[in-house]
């Protein structure tokens, strides 16, 4: 039976690629986002007029505004909420920790508080691998106990878990939490490392490799990342937490090389030392992801690094008409 999903933060990267997979097997979308300024809107209003292109619509609104979110939920009468709105990125949370209390503090609790209210809507939110911290066992497992968050970010996405845990036990909200491992692909964030590294590759610039590129993190292409939210939105899980990660870490240096090679140059490397809030590895354990969710990355970063960079000169040649996904 076709759905009715209200999507936040649906300008944004994940949110975007969500919104066309599930309009395009026939669920009725309605995104919600505030197209802030933490990286250029103007990438979001693109989004947002790609969708529109489709259909699809993306309401400005602030999940810190509860009228916002009762207003849209008035129109959709959703049978499901994907919550991906957050102050998302880790080093910026260590200077603007207000903006993460707001959107993933009042504004999670803005989103528990409307499906609690709303007649047997189901709830599927963002949480982040981040909530791992100083965890040094690996592969990071859901049933872990990760209690010590190493940045502002993680602690308020580890918040999230818990104060849907108890949303579920008070109310029995049903409640799917999701781990996302390092989200890479078209139409990606401007914030993040692979999009840095390719303009400046591109742009003859210098990157700066931290920790001398001996980090390891679990990229995990976007359209992976999308089969794992619509299986979780067709599970319609009482309470679960899902790791969503390729669970084949890479290193950094070797991410380099695959972008070099894509772009054809060499990059200028500026070594520095480990950042705060930064961990040496992610890596994720998706046994469970696998079992309930049918979950099987497909994407390798040779596959994807070339799509990725593909949409990046389309995007910067023609900004509203590149293709997606
Ligand atoms: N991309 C990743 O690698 C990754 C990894 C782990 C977790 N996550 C989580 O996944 C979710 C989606 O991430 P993304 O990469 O698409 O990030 P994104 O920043 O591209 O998308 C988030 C969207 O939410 C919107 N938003 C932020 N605060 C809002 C508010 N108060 N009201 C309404 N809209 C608001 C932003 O304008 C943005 O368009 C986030 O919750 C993020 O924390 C992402």
């Amino acid at each position: 039976m076709s759905k009715r999903v209200l999507i936040t933060g649906a300008a944004g990267f994940v949110g975007f690629h969500l919104a066309q997979a599930l309009a395009a097997r026939g669920d009725t979308v309605l995104g919600l986002d505030n197209f802030n300024d933490y990286y250029d809107p103007s990438l979001k209003r693109a989004r947002m007029l790609h969708l529109a292109q489709l259909g699809i619509e993306v309401a400005e609104g602030d999940i810190c505004n509860p009228e916002a979110l009762k207003k849209a939920a008035k129109s959709l009468s959703p049978t499901h909420v994907v919550h991906l709105a957050a102050q998302a990125g880790v080093r910026y949370s260590i200077d603007n920790p207000q903006a993460y209390v707001q959107s993933n503090l009042v504004g999670f609790v803005n989103i528990l508080e409307l499906c609690r209210h709303l007649d047997g809507v189901k709830l599927v939110y963002a949480s982040s691998s981040s909530v791992y911290g100083a965890n040094t066992k690996t592969p990071f497992s859901e049933s872990d106990v990760c209690d010590q968050q190493v940045s502002l970010y993680g602690a308020t996405k580890k918040s999230n878990e818990v104060l849907a845990a108890s949303y579920h036990h008070l109310y029995g909200l049903p409640v799917t939490g999701l781990r996302f491992f390092t989200v890479y692909g078209p139409w990606g964030r401007p914030d993040m490392a692979y999009f840095g590294f390719t303009k400046a590759i591109e742009e003859g610039e210098s990157i700066k490799v931290f920790n001398n590129g001996k980090l390891r993190r679990d990229f995990t292409y976007i359209d992976d990342i999308i089969d794992g939210v619509i299986a979780s939105v067709d599970l319609g899980a009482d309470h679960e937490i899902f790791n969503l990660g390729n669970n084949k870490p890479v290193e950094l240096g070797h991410f380099i090389e695959v972008i070099e090679k894509t772009v054809g140059k060499k990059a200028i490397k500026e070594q520095l030392p480990m950042q705060q809030g930064d961990v040496l590895q992610t890596y994720a354990d998706i046994s469970h992801s696998r079992e309930r969710l049918g979950f099987e990355p497909k994407i390798s970063l040779e596959e994807g690094i070339p799509r990725f960079v593909e949409w990046y000169r389309a995007y910067n040649e023609v900004p509203n008409m590149a293709g997606s996904r």
